[in-house]
């Protein structure tokens, strides 16, 4: 096992590439098992769940090579629709496989990925969705089967909540569909934009992705094509916080400015200046921050819930009262217990957080619970005083690119080291 130690109170200075984003690199890699033949995805995240996915792609039968952070998946030859229980955990976004694999072979038997450390994560809208299509679906012990009985039937389908997912499990399984698909009040985020249009260069015909309605005509079948993953938006906003809190000035290279906009109000609104460059982002900080007002987390282009606990250390350490309200997810708040064992001044009640502004959080041993807990108790260890270990790198590791050596680069003293 490794830990993180970090030695606190170091300035950020200097310029990084931020990597390519998590949640557009798997649904497209996903998506392959639909585009019959050789696609090359390019600006991949070496992650953990990356490499689940991969495994999940290999066990379908597709051949997968990866050089660096390009991806080559040929799968012209898809001879399963199961995927086993063990490879479904190893990921939790493994149910976008479902619209894929009923797409390519009609079938898809999945365990379902229940409740996990942010909160319940139910798949109802995407079970009710992909219904619509005429496929016959029974769920129980933690199995789902899913049977096309015919053909897979275009549909009208109306989300009661823009879920990425259950927009992304649509959007794949209406390709193939006959007929027009209509899905209203679709997810917007830039992952869907992107998962849409790696799609249409295999030949699906997919409208308005990235608004609330897309519209789908199905196409008989698709082929292969190569893409490149758009900029992680959530890492580009953690790597300014991660400079926010240490008063710093970093340049981002490899960004996308306008998928960024719905959290530069946090640093702005804390004293941040920001200088906005072709693909690239610079952010100087003040001294100390001040509050970062009221976050409110939203479904895209709102704030997003992804990067509410890093934007909660910022508030940890800023002068003066910030409120945060998660409305997403019911359990997104683990990281308060944390932050407060360094120093934070956190009231949690239900879906809101308090934050009185500390002048210093103090280093000691943590434990992330989750991906941007994680990330949010790193960036609290960069504006520590002391020492700060944070033990289990799981979680860090399922969708952080060489974050310890980018946040080296940039200055920070922090290295990973083994521990029994
Ligand atoms: C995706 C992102 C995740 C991000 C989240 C919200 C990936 C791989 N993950 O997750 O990083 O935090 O969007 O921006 O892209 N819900 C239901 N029923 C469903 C599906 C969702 O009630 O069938 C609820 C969820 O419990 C949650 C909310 O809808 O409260 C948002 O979930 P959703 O947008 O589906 O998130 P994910 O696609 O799982």
């Amino acid at each position: 096992m490794e830990q993180i130690v970090i030695e606190g109170k170091k300035r950020l200075e200097g310029e990084i590439c931020v990597q390519g984003s998590k949640n557009s690199a798997l649904p497209i890699l996903a998506a392959t098992v639909l585009c019959k033949g050789e696609n090359i995805i390019y600006n991949c995240p070496k992650l953990t769940d990356v490499n689940a996915a991969i495994k999940i792609l290999k066990y379908l039968g597709c051949k997968v090579k990866t050089q660096n952070n390009t991806v080559v998946v040929d799968s012209t030859n898809v001879d399963k629709y199961d995927i086993p229980e063990n490879l479904m955990h190893e990921m939790r976004s493994s149910i976008v496989f479902l619209g894929p694999l009923l797409g390519r072979t009609g079938k898809a038997y999945l365990s379902t990925p229940g409740g996990c450390e942010i909160g319940l994560r139910p798949i109802d809208l995407h079970i009710k969705s992909i219904k619509k299509f005429g496929v016959d679906i029974t769920e129980g012990y933690g199995k789902v089967k899913c049977d096309v009985k015919d053909k897979l039937n275009a549909c009208e389908i109306v989300l009661s909540f823009p879920s990425v997912g259950a927009t992304e499990n649509i959007m794949l399984t209406a390709c193939t569909a006959k007929g027009r698909t209509v899905i209203i009040n679709s997810a917007r985020e830039p992952e869907i934009e992107d998962l849409a249009l790696f799609l249409n260069k295999c030949g699906a015909k997919i409208y308005g992705a990235g608004t609330g309605k897309i519209t789908i005509d199905g196409v008989e079948k698709l082929l292969s094509a190569q893409h490149h993953v758009i900029p992680d938006r959530i890492m580009t906003s953690t790597y300014m916080a991660s400079c926010a809190v240490t008063g710093g000035k970093i340049k981002l290279n490899n960004i996308n400015y306008d998928h960024i906009s719905p959290t530069l109000s946090a640093f702005l609104h804390s004293g941040c200046k920001i200088r906005e460059y072709k693909n690239s982002i610079e952010i100087e900080a003040p001294e100390r921050l001040k509050s970062i007002g009221t976050i409110r987390t939203m479904p895209y282009p709102g704030f997003p819930t992804d990067f509410q606990a890093p934007v909660m250390t910022m508030a940890s350490v800023a002068k003066g009262t910030s409120v945060i309200i998660e409305n997403i997810f019911e359990s997104r708040f683990k990281h308060a217990c944390e932050l407060i064992r360094m120093g934070a001044d956190i009231k949690v009640e239900g879906k809101i957080s308090i934050v009185e502004g500390v002048k210093n959080l103090t280093g000691t041993t943590v434990t992330s619970t989750d991906l941007r807990g994680g990330t949010a108790l790193i960036i609290a260890g960069l504006c520590a005083k002391g020492k700060t270990v944070m033990k289990d790198l799981t979680h860090v590791d399922r969708g952080c690119e060489n974050f310890v050596e980018n946040l080296r680069i940039l200055g920070a003293t922090i290295r990973r080291e083994p521990y029994s």
